[in-house]
This record gives C-alpha cells, sequence and structure tokens, in this order.
C-alpha cells in the first residue's frame, strides 16, 4: 500500500518482512557509517500535532539516514493556532510536493482523513486513542530478536489500555502473529468493547502476569482522562504498578518493556525500569530500525520522478 495507517492493514506476511527488513537496519545503525540512498532526491514531512521524544526523533533520523530531505512542522509555532483545521494544514503541505508525511494527531481517524487528502504517502505516527503501527512494529521486532519467534507467547499489556493506541496496535499484531495476549488493568481503564478484542481479561495482576513471557507496561495517560478516573498515584502503584513482587509472578527472566514516556513509580518501580529484565532502551534502538524499515518499504510505492 501507499500509506502505512495501522497494524490492522498489514497481513501476517508484510509483518514478518518489515521486521526481516528492520533486523537488518539495526545492524547498518550499529556501524559508524549508517548513512544509504535510497531515500535521496525525497522529502520527508513530519507533521506532529502531539508532543513527542521518540517517535518524530526516530522518524528524522530514520529519513535522514536513508537520505531523505527530512523537515520537521512545528506545529506550536505553525498557523494551526491561528485555527487552520487539519485538512487545511496538510494541503498546504502537500503543494510543496512532499513525498512522505508522517503524522501524530489527538483525534482517532485523523490520519487516514488526511491520507484521502493529500497524493503522497502517509504514514501514522499515533492517532488518539486509535493506533500507533510504528511502536507495535518496534515491539515485535524487540521481543523476536530477545526469543527467536512471536507465534505463542504470552504477553501481558498492563495498565491504561483505554487510552492506548500502543495497547491497540499490539493486541492487532500479536494476535496476527499468534501469541497471547493478555491485557490486564482495572476496569475503569479497560474499552467497553474489549471482549471483541480477542484478548484474555484480568483485573488483577496476580493472574494477569503468572507466566508471562512479556510483560509491556502502560503510561497513565491523564490527559486523555476526563476527570471521571484519575486515580491516586499511591493507590494505583500497588494494585496495578510493575515491582519485584509482582514481576515474580511471570516467568523467569520475563521481558520488560514500556513504550515511553515513563511515569517511574505510577507504573513501573524505578528499579524495575533500569534492572537487567527491562528493554525499555533498546525498544528506543529498534524504534530507528522499524522506521527506516517502514520508509524504505512505502518508497518502492513511490512514482518515479
Ligand atoms: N512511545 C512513543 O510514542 O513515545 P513518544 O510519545 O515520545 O513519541
Amino acid at each position: 500500500s501507499r500509506h502505512l495507517l495501522g497494524i490492522e492493514d498489514l497481513s501476517p506476511a508484510e509483518i514478518t518482512a518489515l521486521l526481516d527488513l528492520a533486523d537488518a537496519f539495526v545492524e547498518l545503525n550499529r556501524r559508524p557509517d549508517k548513512k544509504l540512498s535510497t531515500l535521496r532526491g525525497r522529502t520527508q514531512i513530519n507533521l506532529f500535532f502531539e508532543a513527542s521524544t521518540r517517535t518524530q526523533s526516530s522518524f528524522e533520523l530514520a529519513g535522514k539516514r536513508l537520505g531523505a530531505d527530512v523537515m520537521n512542522m512545528s506545529v506550536a509555532s505553525s498557523s494551526v493556532k491561528k485555527g487552520e483545521t487539519l485538512i487545511d494544514t496538510a494541503v498546504t503541505l502537500h503543494a510543496m510536493h512532499p513525498d512522505i508525511i508522517v503524522v501524530r494527531h489527538h483525534a482517532a481517524g485523523a490520519v487516514e482523513l488526511l491520507s484521502r487528502k493529500v497524493g503522497c504517502s502517509v504514514i501514522n505516527a499515533g492517532d488518539g486513542a486509535h493506533e500507533h503501527p510504528t511502536q507495535a512494529l518496534l515491539d515485535a521486532l524487540t521481543i523476536r530478536r530477545h526469543t527467536g519467534r512471536l507465534e505463542g507467547l504470552t504477553v501481558a499489556i498492563c495498565g491504561d489500555i483505554l487510552h492506548s493506541r500502543v495497547a491497540r496496535s499490539n493486541i492487532l499484531l500479536l494476535n496476527a502473529m499468534g501469541a497471547r495476549v493478555r491485557v490486564v488493568a482495572p476496569s475503569t481503564l479497560l474499552p467497553a468493547a474489549i471482549d471483541r478484542f480477542g484478548v484474555e481479561v484480568h483485573r488483577d495482576m496476580r493472574s494477569g502476569l503468572r507466566d508471562a513471557d512479556v510483560v509491556m507496561m502502560l503510561r497513565l495517560q491523564r490527559e486523555r482522562m476526563d476527570g471521571s478516573f484519575v486515580p491516586s498515584v499511591r493507590e494505583y502503584f500497588h494494585f496495578f504498578g510493575l515491582d519485584a513482587a509482582k514481576l515474580a509472578l511471570a516467568k523467569p527472566n520475563a521481558l520488560v518493556m514500556h513504550p515511553g514516556p515513563m511515569n517511574r513509580g505510577v507504573e513501573i518501580d524505578s528499579d524495575i525500569a533500569d534492572g537487567p529484565q527491562s528493554l525499555i532502551r533498546e525498544q528506543v534502538e529498534m524504534g530507528v530500525a522499524v522506521r527506516m524499515a517502514v520508509l524504505d518499504a512505502l518508497a518502492r510505492n513511490l512514482p518515479n520522478r
């Protein structure tokens, strides 16, 4: 396809191909000379309507390492602040002939809408609580490099499932690849339609983490809570924060993951985040490689100029 809007559009074979390609980019990124020319002459615009550290910087590095000209639109100082709409902003940028636009937006569905208004490739860098496909791909790559497979693994995704596009994309990818997915959260942080997600639902960390191969923690997304459920940090950490005692319920040497940004002492104990089972920094490294793989794959569908 011309776009990457969500994991739901990818087949297991396409996911495997992207992960295989990303594996090769991990090795390239560890070399002193990292530059390729796959995207030479191409223009990539990163258009982020929401804050980002990891996704925006890794998309910028990924584009540059493939030889693209990369422009980061600063939404904070753009005419969006003067009331210009998403579509008018996109159409304006498209008039400058980019080949790829990478978009993050607070509204679910906004990136798909934008993709229908512009003539170039569009990559979803996170849309509301809908999808964050490159996050799920980088998480899968991180897991696969440690276990050699995704099929048959038990993955516990814990915390604020309700507001999490990371959870949604991971559930879609892991289910497609034959993993067993559990979600672990208080009822107030589970979507009403969770029974249709094809996951095991646990409301208690003791059952949710038991014998898990992978424990994936999520941030409490307070900015998306309307005040109906903003738990006290102490209480939340007591019941749902990952500490040594809860991690001991998972398999020995279970992999600990977090997409970031982390709130230490809220959903994860600092010692666990920095401990020997934590892959959190490695996830960031995999993020650059996965985004290079996605850009490389889309570049093959770009029109020749
Ligand atoms: N995991 C993730 O998307 O991080 P950022 O919000 O910093 O991009």
